[in-house]
Order: structure tokens, then C-alpha cells, then sequence
């Protein structure tokens, strides 16, 4: 055992208001089930998921002055979209403040919102666990659901798809790396398939 959960888990609980905590912990149990099912290290299911979210109830403010001050670039995507500050401020406070030093960890915790090209195992992990935890009661969430512990890409695939929707009905922001994120899931399938 490489982190200390117990304390990591006191250190996120005084950071969240209690429903916040109570989400995290689901998807805590959550990843750990979907990193079961994909050979994932438990561990770092359970770590990234504890903190994907240790800075998601700071202010606006503090937000933004903590980035600036890690040097974390804030592009306006950030800027007018403030919900998608904190996961890449998340990584940067659980590897100050936490000594979680794994990039697998880091990234995982970093592009929870967003999602990447090139998704590791981990991070889609995080992303799905975040998306489906029981407490989660949405239209769509079911399909995603089905698929989370049989075809991980098939899973990101529809909640990629479904938050995509979502932003455009509503005339919000899309931050260009969701959709890459989905069309790179789309084009290593088609790889795999032999339609290049
Ligand atoms: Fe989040
Ligand atoms: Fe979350």
C-alpha cells in the first residue's frame, strides 16, 4: 500500500461539503468495481477517485489564484467554463498537498472533466465512475451504466456523446479535447476494424 487512504480521506472530507464527500465515495466503490473488471491497480482507482474532485467546492476565486499559482495555464475555456478549473487544479493540490506523485494518478484526476486523447485505462476508469456512481440519475445514464464493466471505449463513447449533446442543446462551451477525446475512441476502433 503505497498512499495512506485513511488520511488522504480525512483531507478530501475537509474539503467537500457532505453531499460533495458523499458522490466522492461513490465513485470511489464505483471505480474500484469498473477497475476490476479491466485489471486496473485498485489502489489507484481508489486514490484518483477519492481526489478527482478535492478542489471542486473552492470558490471561484480561490480557484483561479491557486491555478495561477501553480502555473496551471487557463485558457478561456477555463476561464468562461468554470466548472472544468478544478481538475486540473485537483492534480496539481493532490501532488503538492497529498504526495501523490504518480502521473497515472495525476492524469487520471486531471482529465476526469474533459476526458484526452489517448485515454489511459485509468483515466477512463475515473471518467466513467464519475459519470455513472449510483447517485447519478440522469437521462442516458443507464446506457452508460451497461457498458461500463463489458467495453470501457464503448462506455466513454456514450458519455462523451450524451455530454456533448447535452453542451450543444443548451448552447454551452465544448472544449475542443471532449471532442477530440470521442473522435480518437472512434478512430482506434475503426483501426482496430480494418477501415482505415
Ligand atoms: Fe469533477
Ligand atoms: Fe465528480
Amino acid at each position: 500500500m503505497l498512499y495512506d487512504v485513511a488520511s488522504l480521506q480525512r483531507w478530501v472530507q475537509a474539503r467537500l461539503s457532505p453531499s460533495r464527500y458523499a458522490h466522492t465515495s461513490r465513485v470511489v466503490r464505483t471505480a474500484r468495481e469498473i477497475a476490476d473488471a479491466f485489471g486496473v491497480k485498485a489502489e489507484e482507482a481508489e486514490v484518483a477517485a477519492l481526489l478527482h474532485d478535492c478542489a471542486r467546492d473552492m470558490s471561484r476565486q480561490v480557484q483561479l489564484r491557486l491555478a495561477e499559482g501553480f502555473g496551471i495555464v487557463i485558457s478561456d475555456m477555463e476561464l468562461y467554463n468554470p466548472v472544468l478549473l478544478h481538475a486540473p487544479l485537483g492534480a496539481e493540490l493532490a501532488r503538492r498537498e497529498c504526495g501523490v506523485h504518480r502521473e497515472s494518478v495525476l492524469n487520471a484526476i486531471r482529465f476526469h472533466t474533459t476526458g484526452r486523447p489517448g485515454m489511459s485505462l485509468l483515466e477512463k476508469v475515473i471518467f466513467v465512475a464519475d459519470y455513472i456512481e449510483p447517485g447519478r440519475d440522469f437521462p442516458g445514464v443507464e446506457r452508460v451504466r451497461e457498458s461500463a464493466l463489458v467495453d470501457l471505449d464503448e462506455a466513454m463513447l456514450r458519455a462523451l456523446d450524451q455530454t456533448i449533446a447535452y453542451v450543444l442543446e443548451r448552447a454551452q462551451l465544448l472544449h475542443p479535447i471532449t471532442l477530440e477525446t470521442r473522435n480518437d475512441l472512434i478512430l482506434r476502433r475503426l483501426k482496430r476494424e480494418g477501415c482505415e
